[in-house]
Formats: structure tokens, sequence, C-alpha cells
């Protein structure tokens, strides 16, 4: 974290640079709480359908849950119709108290784009500036928004980038790629530079980025105020503190796994828990020298102890094939 704000969105602070991205089934309270305690110095949720907020459904209690202390706080939420966007919006505000709200203009899946929704808002300009313009006007809190780089017949996202401000929008993120490439092909960073150069709000670059060199990268080549990480973030939290996984000790490694997996079961209950964080355990090892066997196995564990057990002997096999690969090291002639 930084002394200094890095920039603000409208009148909030934000004292760093580095963001955990938005992303369904990962954003969830544990998650953000461990990202956070790396340096992810804003944190979103992911995306709610404005239905399910308007519509009496008990899943945006769960998502849209926030920590005390966390803060600023971004709720993300998602229509085709700017009427329901401005009454869940109201609703959000009452009940979830986030500091800022965000409208999410990326999606495409053909669920939410088809319908108008996500990137569906892309392709009409007036639904932005509408919706914008009366959520600006009538929330006291800042309005942002994330977007793509539009459809494949027609890249607008400087236009709507533009169409935001002039609107009253207090941030754009961008993911640089189009509709139809969902996440394929590369990111294209250039149209973050372009964005910026363009807006006088903040502007957040988002995609593909792996390694702390990647942020500084992208933080230079484009200018943008801010990096997003999505993907890159999974299993890989160190990344917010510019610190690549290949530099930690096998048992710093396992502490992180361990307390995510503590906030993870004390958050949803056991059997939620258990289950939502093999996807994670997943990424946590993949880059490690671990058979097949081993990885499903711990994916398998049918309860809390079944788990930490198959986790320690998995840290203990780690451990001593580093202690191998040090004292192969050491035996090595010196070349000084
Ligand atoms: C599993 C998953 C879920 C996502 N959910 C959301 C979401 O709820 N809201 C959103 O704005 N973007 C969502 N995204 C997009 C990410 O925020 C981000 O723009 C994209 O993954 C590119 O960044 P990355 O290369 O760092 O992953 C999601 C992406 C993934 C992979």
């Amino acid at each position: 974290m930084m002394n200094e704000p890095r920039f603000f969105v409208r009148d909030i602070p934000v004292y760093g640079d580095v963001i955990l991205a938005p992303m369904a089934g990962y954003s969830d309270v544990p998650h953000r709480a461990l990202c956070r305690s790396f340096g992810s110095c804003m944190q979103y949720t992911e995306f709610v359908a404005a239905e399910d907020i308007l519509g009496g459904s008990r899943k945006p209690a769960r998502l849209m849950d926030f920590k005390p202390d966390e803060h600023p706080r971004v709720a993300q939420i998602f229509s085709h119709s700017a009427d329901r966007l401005f009454n869940a919006a109201v609703s959000v505000l009452e009940r979830f108290s986030p500091d800022i709200l965000d409208i999410n203009m990326g999606c495409s899946t053909r669920r939410v784009s088809g319908r108008g929704a996500g990137v569906g808002m892309m392709k009409t300009p007036l639904l932005v500036a509408e919706v914008f313009e009366r959520l600006a006007k009538e929330l006291p809190i800042p309005i942002t928004g994330k977007i793509r780089l539009g459809w494949e017949e027609n890249e607008n996202y400087v236009e709507i980038g533009r169409i935001m401000q002039e609107s009253g929008a207090s941030l754009v993120a961008i993911h640089p790629r189009t509709k139809e490439q969902k996440y394929n092909g590369e990111a294209r960073w250039a149209a973050i530079a372009e964005l910026k150069q363009a807006l006088s709000i903040p502007v957040i670059g988002n995609g593909d980025i792996t390694t702390p060199a990647d942020i500084n990268t992208m933080l230079a080549y484009t200018g943008c105020d801010a990096v997003m990480i999505g993907r890159g973030a999974i299993g890989n939290p160190w990344i917010f503190a510019r610190r690549s996984r290949a530099e930690l000790t096998t048992a710093q490694l396992f502490d992180a796994i361990r307390f995510h997996f503590h906030e993870m079961i004390a958050y949803h209950d056991t059997t939620h828990g258990l289950s939502m964080f093999r996807k994670f355990v997943k990424k946590y090892l993949e880059s490690y020298p671990l058979s097949r066997e081993q990885v499903r196995e711990l994916m398998t564990a049918a309860d809390v102890p079944m788990f930490l057990m198959r986790l320690a002997q998995v840290e203990h096999e780690l451990e001593s094939a580093e202690k191998i690969g040090a004292s192969k090291l050491a035996q090595l002639p010196s070349t000084g």
C-alpha cells in the first residue's frame, strides 16, 4: 500500500496501483481478504444481476457481503434495462453500503450479452449515456464501469469511454478484447493507452497480467492509473505484493494455502468451503512437480482433517525435494 493516493475515484482515494479483478465464482470475501492482505488496493464483488437484487433472491447477500474494513469496496451489477439498473443500485446502496457502484459492460456470454447486458450495452451508446447520467446524478456514490473493446464489427471503446465520462462516470476499467474473442488471443494493451489518452477520468488496464514484471510493463506502456488482475491472481495472491511464486519458500506457499483454506471454511460452511477451495488448490499447486494422483487425492478429500493431512503430505514431499535441490546446487563447482 502507498502512503499517498495513487488516484481518486471522484472523491475516494485509492492507495495503490494493483487491483483484484471481479470474477464470478472467485471474488468472495475470503479471496478478497487474501488478495487485500498482499496489496490489492480496491475490492470488486463479482457481477450480480439487477433482477436478482430486485427479485428477493438470497444470492446478492452472499455475493455483496463486505468485511467491515474492506475499502474502497465496489459493488458490480448488470442488466440491459436502465430502470432495473437504477432500482437495483438504490437497493444495493441501502443493503450493502458500497463505496463505489460499477456497471458490468464486459461480460461476453450469450446469456448476458445476447440480452443487451454486459458487453451487449456497448452496442447501445444511448443506453450507456442514460444509465450513467441517471445513476451519477441521483446516487451519492461514484459510478464506474468495466468495458471491453466492443464487438468485432464496432470496436467503440473510445466512444463508450467518452460517453461514460460526459455522463458522469468516475472511472473506466477496460479488458481489451472484443466480445467475440471472449478470452482468446492477446489482450490489446495499446487500446488501454489509447483510452487513457482520450479520457481525463482514471483508467484501469486489465488483461493477461501474470507476473510482477507484467504489472510494471502495463503501467509504463499504457499510462493507466492502475492495473487489474484476474486469472493471474488465482492461486497467486503474492502478485499484489509484486512477488513471484518462484521466490517463495515451500513453507510460505503452504502457510498461504492454509490461511486461505481456513478463511473459506470459516466463511462458507464446511462442505461448501471444501468444494469451493478445490479450484484454488489446483491453481496454487499447478507449477509444482506433483503427480496427478497426489493432486486428485487432495481435491477429493472428504472432510477438513483429511484435506489438511493430505496437504501436509504434499508439503512434506515438496520440502524434501527442495532440500535435495538445494544440496545438489551446493555440490556444483563454484563458477566465481
Ligand atoms: C472465471 C471468471 C469470472 C469472471 N467474472 C467477471 C465478473 O463477474 N465481472 C467482470 O467484470 N468481469 C469478470 N471476468 C473478467 C475479468 O474481470 C477480467 O476482465 C478478465 O479475466 C481478463 O483479465 P485477466 O487476464 O487478468 O484474467 C471474469 C473472468 C473469469 C476468468
